[in-house]
């Protein structure tokens, strides 16, 4: 039977404890537990010298194996904090500003793309499947082509594709779409990164896109299609009501003395709008003041590519700012914003979640965002919190109708939504949840996986 060779940057290692703070890591680990498959990745470990053959080994529940490299500094440097973080994550999430881009950093990037695609081919058999997942990889399928492998290859991207006018700012953009055209099939998070995809296509690369989805463009054809990330629903639906009775979940409600709870999660990463989330904190207990004292905001944010400089910039800025909230409203006995530099475990998370009254999620741009789906499952259905939603999250396009809506730019516009959040009456909660488990009961994370790979299969 045909195996499944998965390549991401970033992988769950064997034995791990706590969950990686990333949506990718997550959706494959909870995939591949049903499935089964080859995880191909980077180990977490930077070396002096690197080893080229994979390092496999079994991720203990028999149905993954785990295939790593290390990378050296240098390539840490230029391929992961470099081009991928510091030129196309920033563009991606329409934050050309912050944009660091060096020409060395494309070089180590195709090179880093060029010796995993040697590993991979090394241990492909000619009818493995392989689906490659996001920015780091890009051109991963244009350099297993040309070591000749003709396998059905897939790619998914976790993130937002942007709209030519931004993508046309990365040097080098025109390369990397016409190697995206090497993959069979190239999946998206929503209908809208998918269209800017193809309206780049259509317009800059003079490529024709078919009423089937079929591109045609550069000499090479691939086919596209929307397929949202989705949870576990029930499990973790399970998991909450389970963790509800942990220990975690008992000292949190104990130390919040009957008062309400506002809980953000995220990784501590500028695209999350956590300074404005902040700002939009203080709005509300400046403009509301009957909740202070009553409210407690917990912001869980472990840190994230700290070898990156923008992402240290920002923790010193949030740390100020949190600061300021607690100096400003805090009480002998109240302090007003928790804010945490550190992952849990999923139990932890979820039993959090079903004791928030609401969860924030406010990021600035997001290919998706798990932390609201999670956020609803977890809900106790007859008491259920309030899910704040981005506009510009790729959740909002499943969630949009039991979500109370915000721009994140609008600090008191969110602060007026946490208001309304956290004084809405049962039954609009009870509608909402209600409205919003229907559709993540309707596409789980298997869903996602199914249908990406029955597409990749029935790509010609
Ligand atoms: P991203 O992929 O950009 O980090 P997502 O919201 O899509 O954003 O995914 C984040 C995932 O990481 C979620 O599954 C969430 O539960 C998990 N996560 C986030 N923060 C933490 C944390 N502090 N501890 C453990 N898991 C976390
Ligand atoms: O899904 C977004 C994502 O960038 C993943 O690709 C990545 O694994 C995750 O966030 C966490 O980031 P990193 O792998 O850089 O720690």
């Amino acid at each position: 039977m045909a195996r499944l060779l998965i390549v991401s940057n970033r992988i769950a290692l064997p034995g791990e404890q706590a969950a990686r703070a990333g949506g990718l890591a997550v959706a494959i680990r909870e995939a591949l537990r049903k499935y089964g498959g080859i995880w191909i990745g980077w180990s977490g470990e930077t070396v002096e010298e690197a080893e080229d053959e994979l390092r496999i080994q079994g991720s203990g529940s028999g149905r993954i194996s785990v295939a790593t490299l290390d990378l050296t500094k240098e390539e840490q440097e230029l391929y992961y904090a470099g081009f991928a973080n510091s030129v196309l994550w920033p563009l991606c999430h329409y934050r050309v500003g912050l944009m660091d881009f060096q020409r060395s950093y494309y070089t180590g990037y195709m090179a880093v793309n060029d010796r995993f695609a040697a590993a991979v081919a090394r241990i492909a058999q000619p009818d493995d499947i392989i689906w490659v997942h996001d920015y780091h990889f890009l051109p991963l399928a244009a350099a297993l082509r040309r070591r000749g492998l003709k396998n059905r290859i897939g790619f998914f991207l976790h993130i937002p594709f942007p709209a030519p006018e931004v993508l046309r700012v990365v040097p080098f953009h025109e390369k990397l779409v016409a190697d995206m055209c090497d993959y069979d099939l190239l999946g998206f998070q929503t209908a809208s990164d998918e269209r800017a995809f193809c309206d780049f296509i259509r317009h800059d690369a003079r490529g024709v896109v078919g009423e089937d989805r079929s591109v045609t463009a550069f000499g090479r054809v691939t086919r596209t299609g929307v397929y949202p990330v989705g949870i576990e629903t029930e499990r973790f639906a399970l998991l909450a009501i389970a963790a509800e009775l942990g220990p975690e979940t008992k000292r949190l409600v104990q130390s919040l003395t009957g008062r309400k709870m506002v809980i953000g999660v995220d990784r501590l990463d500028y695209s999350k709008g956590l300074p404005l989330r902040f700002d939009a904190y203080s709005s509300l207990l400046a403009n509301h003041p009957q909740h202070r004292a009553k409210v407690v905001m917990m912001q869980i944010a472990p840190t994230s590519r700290n070898e990156v400089r923008q992402y240290r910039a920002l923790r010193r800025e949030l740390d100020q700012l949190a600061g300021r909230i607690n100096a400003r409203y805090a009480e002998f006995d109240w302090a007003p914003l928790r804010y945490l530099n550190r992952g849990f475990s999923r139990n932890t998370l979820a039993g959090f979640y079903r004791h928030a009254h609401v969860g924030l999620v406010t990021p600035l741009r997001d290919g998706m965002n798990l932390v609201a789906k999670e956020f609803v499952a977890a809900q106790d259905p007859d008491n259920p919190g309030v899910l704040v939603l981005s506009r510009f999250a790729g959740a909002v396009d499943e969630l949009c109708d039991g979500a109370k809506l915000v721009n994140p730019f609008d600090v008191d516009g969110v602060g007026e939504a946490m208001h309304e959040a956290l004084i809405m009456p049962l039954e609009e909660r009870k509608e909402r949840y209600e409205t919003m488990i229907k559709v993540l009961q309707a596409n789980t994370i298997n869903d996602w996986y199914e249908r990406f790979l029955a597409a990749l299969r029935g790509a010609n």
